[in-house]
């Protein structure tokens, strides 16, 4: 028996196979329950108890130089048809890769944020849950004033009414003034909740950049040039702008700024509904009592602030008639700005 394990041992170290089939073969006649090995584990049975030891110490050697085997042929089955495949063309272009595309309104927050950059405005941010001391009473709302009905927005907490979403990112220029000394020069982008019905021109989010400037000496005319320059760079050179008077708690004066309407030119279409001109942004001279509550001195420093809508810029820039679009993650809309940055 012993020579019979011997020799079966040979055999099967030099056993070959081209195809799939050979491997299969070889697996039937030495491994398989009917194959030769199996039944020489059977005739173990037969062995003098003297030499069991040694035997089955071979038949499990056997056994293993034949699993070996097997796997060794079936590897090297595998690896050649590897090489077969090697003849696919690798010079053919690939299957085309989808890549994404930055949305709209990250593509023009970008690009404010680069033309505040320039001039010398860092990124501020705030939380999305404020109190209402960050986003109203700091910012001079008294409490009950109709002012605040500007900006109705979703309570979180009931009793007191004291936490809520942010209805501007006022509340990060605050935080801000709170938190650090003049000269600030910051801009405040972020999402801003309101309660408003739902519709083509309304939602109840949307995105803000806000601008604050404090230093000593710092001027109404600072804040034109600051915004002539910003609708220049954003709308083109040959952009003008006008400054209406209005109104906010936190700001005196306050304006709201048109742009010569950038389709016509001023002249007049259905855009800017004949006018020649188009809102973008609320601005003014921060209210000295908005200084004085965030404890800045407002006999030593001024400031100015303003605050636009992203949409608002983005429909302006690619005439986006529908605002919720935006948030609709159509990737239809979302490609046709694939060229857009
Ligand atoms: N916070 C105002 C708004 O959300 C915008 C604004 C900011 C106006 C700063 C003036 C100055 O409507």
């Amino acid at each position: 028996m012993i020579n019979k394990i011997n020799t079966l041992a040979e055999e099967i170290k030099a056993l070959t196979a081209s195809t799939a089939e050979e491997v299969e073969a070889i697996r039937l006649k030495y491994l398989s329950k009917k194959g030769v090995i199996s039944s020489l584990m059977n005739d173990f049975r037969t062995v003098p108890a003297e030499q069991k030891r040694e035997i089955g110490q071979l038949l499990n050697q056997l056994k293993t130089v034949a699993n070996d085997k097997f796997a060794a042929l079936k590897e090297s089955l595998a690896s050649g048809a590897d090489a077969a495949h090697s003849e696919i063309d690798l010079t053919r272009s690939a299957t085309p890769a989808h890549f994404g595309t930055r949305h709209p309104l990250s593509i023009v927050k970008n690009e404010i944020f680069e033309i505040f950059g320039a001039m010398g405005f860092t990124i501020a941010e705030g939380p999305e849950i404020e109190d209402d001391w960050h986003v109203f009473s700091s910012l001079n709302f008294p409490p009950d004033h109709p002012a605040r009905d500007m900006q109705d927005t979703f309570f979180i907490s009931r009793h007191p009414q004291d936490i809520l979403l942010r209805t501007h990112t006022s509340s990060v220029q605050t935080r801000t003034m709170e938190a650090t000394r003049p000269p600030i020069r910051i801009i405040c982008p972020g999402r801003v909740y309101r309660n408003e019905a739902i519709s083509a021109r309304a939602h109840c989010f949307f995105h803000q950049v806000e601008g604050l400037y404090i230093d000593k000496n710092v001027s109404f005319a600072d804040l034109k040039q600051c915004l002539l320059y910003f609708a220049r760079e954003m709308f083109g050179p040959e952009t003008k702008i006008r400054l209406r008077p209005s109104y906010f708690p936190f700001t005196e004066p306050s304006a709201e700024m048109d742009i010569s309407c950038h389709i016509c030119g001023g002249k007049g279409c259905p855009f800017c509904k004949g006018t020649g001109w188009v809102e973008i942004l609320g601005c003014g001279m921060v209210d000295p009592n908005v200084l004085e509550a965030c404890g800045i001195d407002s006999k030593e420093y001024t400031g100015y602030a303003f605050g636009m809508g992203v949409e608002r810029i983005t429909n302006l820039k690619y005439r986006v008639k529908d605002l919720r679009l935006f948030s609709e993650n159509d990737v239809r809309f979302l490609h046709e700005f694939d060229a857009a940055h």
